[in-house]
């Protein structure tokens, strides 16, 4: 599967722009807060409905105008798709499929796989849990379209629920309400914590080998998947933390308080990985989402890598490409504020560029 062109209008800070790619390697070259990371976000966004950087549609929609629409040609298992998304932020938001309006943006979803890996990953490390489960969420979503049915059910009670727990005058709960709620997080909820469950049990060994690779380590790195379901199933442990979220006004137990763990030698990451260990880390296990969602999904997903050179010291670099380059991969987007580094860097494996350059939302081609 690869895209070969893209239109922008009032996405951020492209005004109007048409680019075509090549279905292999395409290098967006510019110099800063030139429009790179925007554009491999307007690719994103094709495929996920949304930004990476789970920003709303208001920050995404050009300053200053009332809508965005992006339009992307696609190329898959030899048929032409359009894709088209227009957005006017808090009033309607539509994603096309050859002319024809998807009823849900779920439908969507796992059409066009893809993998963006930014800088900001590094806060799967460091932020809190909420980053790690979206992080879960955007790889089974695209490989599971019963995940994200349950997800946005689950998600939906969770707040009628929350919001019930707020009305409650002081000791006159409704529990009549509440276990209709909770018998309805049950299916949900349940569905979503085995499918994650299962999700992380593939991604560790291929995450773990991502890493040695890469970082040339010896130190054992982990990932553990953190739930209150794995000790008690979640319609008991709703039961037994009732009286808690009554009190407290919300719902302590259930998915939605679930999270990834991650170790090396043992140790949380976040407090004993040097820098370079937790920048390999997080790339490994980048890659491992990759390639998972590659092995769930009926073709190639494509692959944005946005400022990795400036971020990943050389050497960190040459053996990502090494990686890259030597396993089946589809289209991929690098940006680069360096014109001609990649070429260099991946001409002994005989791959062709497309270079693109950037400046001030204009898009140019140099291939
Ligand atoms: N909604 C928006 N409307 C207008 N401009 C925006 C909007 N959102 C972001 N921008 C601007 O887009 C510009 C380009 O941002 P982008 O992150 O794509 O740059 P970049 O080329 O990736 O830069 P760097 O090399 O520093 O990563 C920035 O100046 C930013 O302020
Ligand atoms: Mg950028």
């Amino acid at each position: 599967m690869h895209l070969q062109s893209i239109q922008l209008i009032h996405f951020k800070n492209y005004e109007s722009e048409k680019s075509q790619f090549s279905s292999k390697v395409n290098c967006i070259v510019g110099l800063n807060g030139m429009g790179k990371t925007n554009l491999l976000d307007a690719i994103y966004y094709l495929c996920m409905c949304k930004s990476q950087f789970g920003t709303t549609d208001r920050l995404v929609v050009q300053q200053g105008m009332e809508f965005f629409r992006l339009e992307g040609q696609f190329q898959k298992e030899d048929k032409s798709y359009k894709v088209v998304a227009k957005v006017i932020p808090r009033q309607r938001k539509e994603i096309e499929l050859n002319g024809v309006i998807h009823p849900k943006l779920a439908d969507h979803i796992g059409l066009f796989p893809v993998v963006m890996i930014t800088p900001y990953d590094i806060d799967l490390g460091m932020e809190g849990s909420e980053i790690r489960r979206r992080f879960l969420d955007n790889s089974l979503a695209q490989i599971d379209a019963t995940y994200l049915t349950a997800l946005l059910s689950y998600n939906r009670i969770l707040r009628q629920r929350n919001a019930a727990l707020k009305s409650f005058p002081p000791y006159q709960a409704n529990h009549t309400l509440l276990d209709s709620l909770d018998e309805q997080l049950v299916t949900p909820g349940t569905l979503i914590h085995q499918k994650r469950a299962a999700f992380v049990k593939e991604l560790i060994p291929i995450f773990t080998a991502y890493y040695q690779e890469i970082a040339s380590g010896q130190e054992v790195v982990d990932s553990l998947y953190k739930s209150t379901l794995l000790e008690l199933p979640l319609s008991q442990s709703l039961k037994e933390n009732r009286e808690k979220d009554i009190l407290l006004q919300r719902s302590t137990v259930g998915i939605h308080k679930d999270d990834l763990q991650f170790l090396i030698k043992g140790y949380p990451l976040k407090k004993f990985a040097s820098q370079g260990q937790l920048k390999s880390f997080i790339l490994a296990l980048k890659l491992a989402q990759y390639e998972i969602v590659k092995n769930n999904s009926r073709s190639l997903p494509l692959l944005l890598l946005d400022d990795i050179f400036d971020k990943l010291d050389q050497q960190r670099v040459q053996q990502l490409i090494q990686l890259l380059f030597r396993k089946e991969f589809g289209q991929i987007f690098f940006t680069d504020t360096q014109k001609d580094r990649l070429v260099k860097i991946i001409e002994p494996f005989g791959v062709e560029i497309c270079q693109l350059e950037i400046a001030d939302g204009a898009v140019s081609e140099l291939c």
